[in-house]
Formats: structure tokens, sequence, C-alpha cells
């Protein structure tokens, strides 16, 4: 139920159908020009709304109206920009995010938008009403007994950004990968285990020709990953270590890979969970729902010359006679020992083979992707995830990548001295430290398992999930850091 996306030379004038969206600057309301011309095509419509609503074009604001007397558009829908200077890639998609919204509410099937071109960027501004657009709409009714009978949009004409269709259909697939994440993270582990995201993978793998290797326990021990089947350990679900690569038909120019937290439920293990923090932790496979979001786009998108690793361990962390004790003392696949105070911290234990699996790949950078914290929700918010690198110029890189998606990262410093938290008495390290600084403390127990690759660690905790509808994304999974992987994979 993908929305029909046409960029057309018309503008606004000539156009017919149910709902036109016009975009205006915060205090240019004035109808001049063919702004005027338009408004007498709408019998004054825009005029009246503007007076009738005091619309002044802050950002974020709608008006809605009826145009009478048999117009050939039925609708008209005014967005606020807020101050021309200010415009942003961002601002383009949350005005058109609202303004889909605005016209599914009004039942309009046939659309068409308006926007000012950002900074000379037909593309760009292109990409970013569709990903608006069609995040906003994005519906998932797959557990509900009724479908959804809500009218929606059908079709939404891009005005005056003709020869913009490539970036059309390139938004169109990332956005694909992202709502795939969404998927994924909003499944409950009863229908989305470590079984399911395998054959998640096979079909990902068949459809996108991308190569798949899974490992199972059995190979997972051969490799001496004794982290992440400590974890496993007391599921009765396999394991799953999923690795995915897209390979282009050339000689890579550069190898990627991306690695993300695979818990399908997080029950904190012996340590375990209580209500209020245990009954979300479906959510704890969001970085592998990024990563295999990213392989979607990718694979659809098909780089010319970057091949990208796409790697998870999934297992969920579960309790039972299996389970690993408090106390315990694990080794990881590069032979480092860990002692488990704490069973909570599992993430990391994944990661850590599932990083030392990565390196070994001969990658030129990692970026991993976890919820991994509720410390970092603490710092940063719901809304910004923290980002620690090893490479000042892969944090740029990536950095770059972000705020071309809109999707927000904030550098934090990877604290050498913090590394005593973790000092243990008779292991290598343990897996948790002190409270305070907790989400440095899992970086810097990620770094053990890096030995030289440039390697980024984004911890998306607080942006996996938003419990009220925000911007482009409705309640529920977002889909973060599909969107920046995608922009880091093609750009650099
Ligand atoms: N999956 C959680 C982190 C998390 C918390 C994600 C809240 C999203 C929202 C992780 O496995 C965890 O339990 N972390 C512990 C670490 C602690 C035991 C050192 C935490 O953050 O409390
Ligand atoms: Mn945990
Ligand atoms: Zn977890």
């Amino acid at each position: 139920m993908m929305v029909k996306f046409q960029a057309v030379e018309s503008e606004a004038l000539d156009w017919s159908g149910d709902g036109l969206v016009v975009s205006l600057f915060e205090g240019e309301v004035e109808l001049t020009g063919s702004l005027a011309q338009l408004d007498e095509k709408l019998f004054g419509t825009v005029k009246e709304l503007i007076a009738e609503k005091e619309f002044e074009g802050k950002s974020g604001s709608l008006a809605a109206a009826r145009v009478g007397g048999g117009c050939s558009i039925r609708k008209v829908i005014l967005v606020g920009l807020g101050q021309r200077d200010n415009l942003t890639l961002e601002g383009i998609r949350l005005a058109a995010a609202a303004a889909a919204r605005s016209a599914k509410a009004e039942k309009c099937k046939t659309v068409a938008v308006s926007f000012p071109v950002w900074n000379g960027a037909a593309a760009k501004t292109a990409r970013a009403i569709v990903e608006g657009v069609e995040l906003a709409l994005f519906q998932d009714s797959r557990f509900k007994s009724e479908p959804d009978k809500n009218h929606t949009v059908e079709s939404v004409d891009l005005l005056g950004l003709a020869g913009t269709d490539e970036a059309i259909a390139q938004a169109m697939q990332i956005c694909a990968g992202v709502n795939l994440a969404r998927e994924l993270v909003a499944a409950p582990a009863n229908t989305c285990t470590p079984i399911t995201m395998a054959e998640m993978a096979q079909a990902l793998a068949s459809e996108l020709g991308l190569e798949l290797e899974i490992l199972e326990k059995e190979d997972c021990e051969k490799l001496g990953m004794g982290a992440f089947l400590g974890v496993a350990q007391a599921s009765d679900l396999p394991p799953k270590f999923i690795h995915m690569t897209y390979k282009p038909r050339i000689t890579p120019r550069r190898k990627l890979a991306i690695v993300g937290k695979g818990l399908t439920f997080d029950s904190g293990g012996l340590n375990l969970k209580t209500q209020g923090g245990i009954e979300t932790m479906k959510m704890d496979m969001g970085g592998a729902a990024a990563t295999f979001g990213a392989a979607k786009a990718i694979g659809l998108l098909k780089p010319a010359d970057i091949e990208v690793h796409f790697v998870s361990a999934v297992t969920e962390n579960m309790i039972s006679g299996h389970a690993m004790h408090p106390g315990d003392f694990l080794t990881a696949s590069n032979g480092k020992t860990i002692e488990i105070n704490n069973t909570d911290a599992e993430g990391r234990l994944t990661l850590a083979d599932a990083l030392v699996f990565t390196e070994k790949l001969g990658v030129d950078a990692i970026v991993d992707l976890a919820t991994l914290t509720g410390a970092c929700v603490i710092a940063l918010g719901d809304d910004i995830a923290g980002l620690w690198s090893t490479s000042d110029e892969l944090a740029a890189e990536v950095h770059q990548a972000s705020e071309l998606a809109g999707e927000k990262l904030w550098r934090m410093p990877l604290e050498e001295k913090y590394f005593e938290g973790l000092k243990a008495m008779h292991a290598d390290m343990k897996n948790t430290g002190p409270r305070p600084g907790g989400a440095i403390t899992a970086a810097l127990f990620l770094k053990q398992f890096v030995e030289k690759t440039p390697w980024v660690h984004l911890d998306i905790a607080g942006p996996v999930w938003t419990d009220k509808e925000k911007g482009y994304n409705g309640a529920g999974a977002t889909g973060f850091g599909v969107r920046t992987l995608v922009n880091w994979v093609l750009n650099g």
C-alpha cells in the first residue's frame, strides 16, 4: 500500500485532483503572482483560509478547507515552512508529513504538493518529500483482526520537481527499508524470534540477491563464541548468527560492515527486569532491525562499488535452569574472559562475538547499532542516539549521513579511564560497570572486541521507539538508523 509518487513539471495552477498542498514561509502569506492566480482559480479559498485560521506560515502549522463551486481541486491544505532562511531538508520532510496526514484526514486520494526547492537541490528536496509522506502514512495493521478500512492517500504529485524520478524511486526503496525495520521492531517476541529473523534474512537474500550465511549454535561453538552463547543458553529457541552480504558486480572500492544487536526479547536473565522495563523489551532487536532494513534498501539500490556486510547475533535473553549465573565467567571468540556481574548487560556480550567475527571479514569500517543502555536514554533522551568512535574520520562520515537523514546523533567520549570500572578480579573484565557513565562503559566494553578496524558504535535505545506520534514517525517503532546507514554506504 505504498503511495504512488510522480514528479511533474506543472505548477499548482494547472493541477486538478482531491487535495492540493501549498507550502508557505512564515511572514510571506500575502498572495501575489502565481499564488494570487491560483487563489483566483480556487475562488479565494486560500485567502479566506489564511485570514480565518490566522495562518502565518509557522513551521508545523496547518490549515485545510473545502473548495466550493465544482472546482477541479476539492480541498486545499496550507502548510507552514517557518522562516525562509531557516529552511532545512528536515523541515520539508516534517511539513510533507504533516500535510500528508492532513490529506488523509481530509479523505484526499489524489494529492499534489508544492514545496520550494531546498538549496537548489531538486533531488534532495524530492527525496525529503517522499520520505515525509511515505513514513508518515505508513500503517502497521498486521496484528489487527480487521484490516484497516481507512481512506488513504493513493497518489502524490510533486509539483515543479520534474526530473527527480530517480531520487523518488530511491527514496521509496529507502522507505521500504525503514518500514521493514519498523515492522520487525513492532513484532512481539512471540512472533519475532531468532528463527523468524533467520527466515527474514533468507527472504531478503533471495529477493535481493544477497549472500547469506547463518551460523547455527554448533558453528558458533566451533568459533568459540562463548559470550553470545552464554546469553543464548537459557532460551528454548536456537540462536542464529546471521550474516548477509551485498556484493557489487565490480571489485569494491570499499568494504563496509553494519552490526546490529539482535535480542528478540530481553528479560534481563537472572537479573530479571520488572514491570516498567520488561514489557517493552521486544524492541531490543532494534539494531538488527536497522541492519536488516539497511540490507533491504542497499539490496534494492545496488550501489556500484561498495560491498556491505550485515551481521547480527540473534537470540533472546531468558531465564531457565540453563541460564548463565551472575558471577559466571565466559570466554569470547577473541579469547578474552568476561565475568558476568549482571546478566542484564547481555547486548554487549552478543555484540562482542559479532564484532570479532566482523573484523575477521577484513572490512574497512564497522558501524554497530544497539539498544544497549538505559543510561544512554538518561543522557540524551528519546530523540538522540549516542555515537562513540575510535576514528574521527568515520565518526564525521556517519554524522554527516545522519544529518542528511534528519536522524540525530551526539558524539560521546570513549573515556579510557572509565574502563577501570570494568576491571575484574579473576577475569579480563566484568560485563557491567558502575551506574555513572553506564553508556560509556558499555562502549568501552565493546571496544575490547575491535582491534584495529575504524569503528562507530551507536546506542539507539532512545530513538528506536516513540510512545506518541512524532514528526514523520507514527507511535511505535521508528526504524531509526536505516536512513543514516544508507546515506553512509552511498556517500561515504
Ligand atoms: N536492552 C537493555 C537496554 C535498554 C533499556 C534499551 C531501556 C531500551 C530501553 C540492555 O540490555 C540493558 O538491560 N542494559 C542495562 C545495563 C545495566 C545492567 C548495566 C541497563 O541499561 O539498565
Ligand atoms: Mn539487558
Ligand atoms: Zn538488552
